[in-house]
This record gives C-alpha cells, sequence and structure tokens, in this order.
C-alpha cells in the first residue's frame, strides 16, 4: 500500500501541521464508523492483514484501551507494548525497539512517549505509519479530535463557537492539539489557569488569557477542563489543591452563573473535587463519557485514513466493500 494515497501523509503526529480540511476529513471520517462500536458483533474487515503495535512507554487507561479497539473492530492485528516487561527496561533505545518491530513487518505504531518530540522523531527513522498517542506536553492530536467531535456533535459547528480550557496548560500536549485543531476549524479559543500553570507567550497562538474562571465562563460556550499533572511537578506550581479547586475548580455553584448552556468536557482522568467537581462532571452539562465513546470513532477514522482509506468511501468500506487504497 502506498502512503502517498493517504489523505494525512504517511503519519499523524499533530494537529499543528494539519489543514483544516484534512480535520474536517478526519471527522467526516469517523461518523460512519460510530455505528459499529453499537453492534452485536463490533467487527469489520476495513484493516484486515494490518499489523499495529501500540507502543505506550508512558501510562495510560483511555487512550491506549481505545486505539486497541478501534484496531480490532476494523480487523487489524495488535500487540501492546508498555515498557514494564520489555526490553525497554534494559536500556533499548526508541528506535532500536521500533526496527526490531519493523524486522517482524509490522504496518504502523501508535505509540506514547514522555519526550516531547518522540513520535515525530520515530516517524523519521521507520517505513510504518506512525501515530502520535500523546508525547510528552508536544500534542494529542486524537484527543483533540475527539473533543472536537464531540463539541460538533452537540453544538453543530465550531465556527464562532468560543471554547476555554481551563486549567494545567503549561504541561498539557492536549491543550496544544485542542487550541491548533479549534483555531482551524474557526472556534474562538481562550486559556483559563494561575500565571504558574500558563505557557510564557500562549497569546501568540492565538487564544485569549484568563487568570479568572468566573470570567472565563461568562465568556465561553464550551469548557475543556484539564487535569492538574501532579506527576509533572516538582512543586511551586499552586500553594494547594484545596485553594487550586478554590479559584480555579469548575463546580456547580460557578457554572449555574454561566449565561449560556456550558457544554463541559474533561479528557480524563480526573481529579475529582481538585479541577472539577463531581456534580459537574456527572451533571447536565457534562459530555466527558461521549467524549470517551467518540474516540473509538476517531481512532477507527485515523487508523482508516493513513492506511490509504479515501473518507467519502468510509460508509462504504465499512459495509465490507473497498475503500482502502
Ligand atoms: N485522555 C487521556 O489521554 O487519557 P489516558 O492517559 O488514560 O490515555
Amino acid at each position: 500500500m502506498s502512503h502517498s494515497t493517504s489523505p494525512l501523509g504517511k503519519d499523524l503526529i499533530g494537529l499543528e501541521h494539519l489543514s483544516a480540511e484534512q480535520i474536517r476529513s478526519i471527522l467526516d471520517t469517523a461518523e460512519p464508523f460510530k455505528e459499529i462500536s453499537e453492534r452485536r458483533i463490533k467487527k469489520v474487515p476495513v484493516l484486515r492483514g494490518k499489523t499495529i503495535v501500540n507502543l505506550f512507554l508512558e501510562p495510560s487507561t483511555r487512550t491506549r484501551i481505545s486505539f486497541e479497539f478501534a484496531e480490532k473492530r476494523l480487523s487489524a492485528d495488535t500487540v501492546n507494548i508498555a515498557s514494564t516487561g520489555s526490553s525497554v527496561q534494559k536500556g533499548e533505545t526508541l528506535v532500536d525497539t521500533a526496527r526490531n518491530l519493523e524486522a517482524m513487518r509490522i504496518d504502523m505504531v501508535v505509540i506514547r512517549h514522555w519526550a516531547s518530540g518522540a513520535a515525530q522523531f520515530l516517524a523519521d527513522r521507520i517505513p510504518s505509519n506512525v501515530i502520535n498517542a500523546g508525547d510528552g506536553a508536544h500534542e494529542h492530536p486524537t484527543q483533540a479530535l475527539l473533543d472536537i467531535l464531540t463539541i460538533r456533535d452537540h453544538r453543530g459547528s465550531l465556527e464562532g463557537l468560543r471554547v476555554c480550557v481551563v486549567g494545567d496548560i503549561v504541561h498539557s500536549r492536549v491543550a496544544r492539539s485542542n487550541i491548533f485543531g479549534l483555531l482551524k476549524l474557526g472556534a474562538e479559543v481562550a486559556v483559563c489557569g494561575p500565571r504558574t500553570l500558563l505557557p510564557t507567550g500562549i497569546e501568540t497562538l492565538g487564544v485569549r488569557v484568563f487568570h479568572r474562571v468566573e470570567e472565563a465562563i461568562e465568556w465561553a460556550d464550551v469548557l475543556n477542563v484539564l487535569r492538574l499533572q501532579l506527576e509533572r511537578m516538582q512543586g511551586g506550581f499552586i500553594p494547594s489543591l484545596r485553594e487550586y479547586n478554590r479559584f480555579y475548580g469548575v463546580t456547580r455553584e460557578k457554572i449555574e452563573r454561566a449565561p449560556r448552556d456550558l457544554l463541559i468536557l474533561h479528557p480524563g482522568p480526573m481529579n475529582r473535587g481538585v479541577e472539577i467537581d463531581s456534580d459537574v462532571a456527572d451533571g447536565p452539562h457534562s459530555v466527558i463519557l461521549k467524549q470517551v465513546t467518540n474516540g473509538v470513532a476517531v481512532r477507527m477514522a485515523v487508523l482508516y485514513l493513513l492506511a490509504g482509506g479515501q473518507p467519502e468511501q468510509a460508509e462504504a468500506a465499512k459495509r465490507g466493500g473497498g475503500g482502502r487504497g
């Protein structure tokens, strides 16, 4: 199969370098794939014969399992590798690991890595398609795509919609991918957090900045609430979790003052009672579990398109027709 037939090119590393048309083609391809997960037998032969390695060198529940479901539901053969139990623990380099996998004739690698740039580094060195499942604080493109698909499902067009990403922006690959994707699709984007959790110069990406969550709630149609990434903090970013919740936590009391019908997203995993209270996470404005459901369809779409499938043939492909280049 020729990579040049893919509308996305060889790899999916981030949304920064995708066009609005490419992003829309992924979202539109995900639409027909949603239905596969609702069937009694959740399997179509779209990727039969393809071998995919899920190389997760950082913890993950949603992304790893959702990629694996997407691959299995499209009939690919899959192998999962984590650092524990692999030769990564013995010091084998990323490229050596990947080249050994290539020697066993694989087609795609889905990689999560702690280092920003790891996915691109790998993509430049192996012929297989590489999909970034989150690299350091760089990008998490499939998370942003599923966030955007969920917003589109509930609000229709992204054009002119006001989306605010709230919380730990400085450590967040999800924030960066959301900002790139949402701006390309015509949304107005803001970020909100304490100065210590906002990257210097974030405005240059084309976003508004709020330092008070009450102002962000007054402005926004959609809040995407991010987890405080406590494992990436050496201390000194916030005085205490209790104070963070008081000043930046998304609570029922705060969202009840919103002038619009707010949509609340969170990429997970959540720190309940810190960045989001349970009665918001589980309340009527929340679409958090719908994000998770959409994640499988988005990942199916990315796999299908990188394998050479065409967006306009996705409907036929899932019914057992052609559609893969
Ligand atoms: N949203 C997200 O990436 O979750 P996981 O770390 O569980 O994959």
